[in-house]
């Protein structure tokens, strides 16, 4: 049986005029032939799919990806799909143009001489925008688990602690609960640093009377949650208080707005200017959300610049933070998905303000 997945990738051919379209970004492989390794490319053509690895993948291949024809070689993987392009007779083939490096398609073009190379970008990125049932369960256990960790990592947030200390916690409790690893590099920001929207954990140690913001998320089956809580350690300050309130209202709004048909940038309007009437505008730089997939950033979704239009199915975060130099920032961040009738939130953490007994 030909899987759906497969069948959509195949009406990028006919749009193109393609006979075959090389595929190159590891999660489209993944999603595509189901292929987890590290070094590999697939080729899809109207009547198959190929995938080209080396020996370490020669069971792996067979097991992950049985749709596929999996040839084996320790000829780099583009140098196999450009010989194999060529004996196949095709006259176009398409490959990633933003995934190829410049070395990669030297090789492509030396290898397959008689054939016109076109270079596609972001091709696969609507067909992997919209989850299937699968993913979708996968999706909502990814982030059952993030909720789940986050709980349990309440307890080490004290005056004290170092930020690495709470890092090596966090990734324990993950993998205890059923996550096969983090789904990025987690964020632990304490006081000050949690104005940095990506700051990695240092030797820092917390101290009482100050925030202190977790960034992390659950992979589970492949699929990342993405979760943030920004805690404060003692009593907060009003001015905390305030800005915590306008990045949750902000927050409440935009996950309201949300349903099929909206464009992302009016989800992103709508936070924005809560923020902006609060005084905060130039302390939001970042977009409210990006999809969550296969990967954290799984592609644009709530940003001015988006020109995504939502569509049932669809899994994005929503993530307003409000960041000041030299005092510290607010971020919450939950996952959603978009429902017919509205945003289904899969991260349930409790996100009222939250004072740590210090
Ligand atoms: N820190 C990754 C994200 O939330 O997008
Ligand atoms: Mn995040
Ligand atoms: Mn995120």
């Amino acid at each position: 049986m030909i899987s759906p997945r497969v069948e959509l990738a195949r009406e990028k051919l006919t749009e193109n005029e393609l006979q075959g379209f090389i595929v190159s970004d590891r999660q489209n492989i993944r999603w595509l032939t189901g292929f987890t390794g590290s070094s590999g490319v697939a080729l899809l053509t109207c009547d198959s799919v190929h995938l080209f690895t080396d020996s370490r993948y020669t069971i792996q291949a067979s097991q992950e990806a049985p749709g596929a024809v999996v040839h084996i070689s320790s000829e780099p993987p583009i140098k196999q799909v450009a010989e194999k392009v060529s004996t196949l007779g095709c006259e176009a083939v398409g490959f990633e143009s933003t995934v190829v490096t410049v070395e990669e398609y030297r090789q492509l073009e030396d290898g397959a001489a008689d054939v016109r190379l076109v270079g596609l970008a972001q091709a696969l990125s609507p067909l992997r925008a919209v989850k299937d049932t699968e993913e979708i369960e996968r999706l909502r256990k990814a982030c059952e688990i993030t909720d789940a960790a986050f709980s349990a990592i309440q307890p080490f947030l004290k005056p004290g602690t170092k930020e690495l200390d709470i890092l090596r916690e966090l990734v324990y409790i993950l993998t205890g609960l059923g996550a096969e690893k983090e789904s990025f590099d987690s964020i632990v920001a304490s006081g000050p640093r949690s104005a940095l929207p990506h700051a990695h954990p240092t030797d820092r140690i917390l101290a009482a009377g100050e925030p202190v913001l977790l960034d992390f998320g659950a992979q589970y089956q492949g699929y990342a949650g993405d979760i943030t809580r920004t805690l404060f350690l003692g009593s907060a300050t009003d001015e905390f208080r305030k800005v915590y309130q306008t990045v949750l209202d902000a927050q409440m709004a935009a996950i309201a707005a949300i349903r099929p048909g909206v464009p992302g940038k009016d989800v992103d309007e709508v936070a924005r200017k809560i923020i902006t009437d609060a005084g905060y505008g130039n302390s939001f730089g970042h977009g409210l959300g990006h999809q969550l997939g296969l990967s954290v950033h799984d592609g644009p979704a709530l940003s001015p610049k988006s020109d995504i239009v939502l569509l049932e199915g669809m899994v994005v975060t929503v993530e307003p933070g409000i960041y000041i130099e030299g005092w510290g920032g607010v971020r919450i961040e939950d996952d959603v998905l978009v429902g017919r009738c509205g945003a289904e939130v899969l991260t349930v953490s409790q996100k009222s303000l939250t004072e740590l007994a210090v």
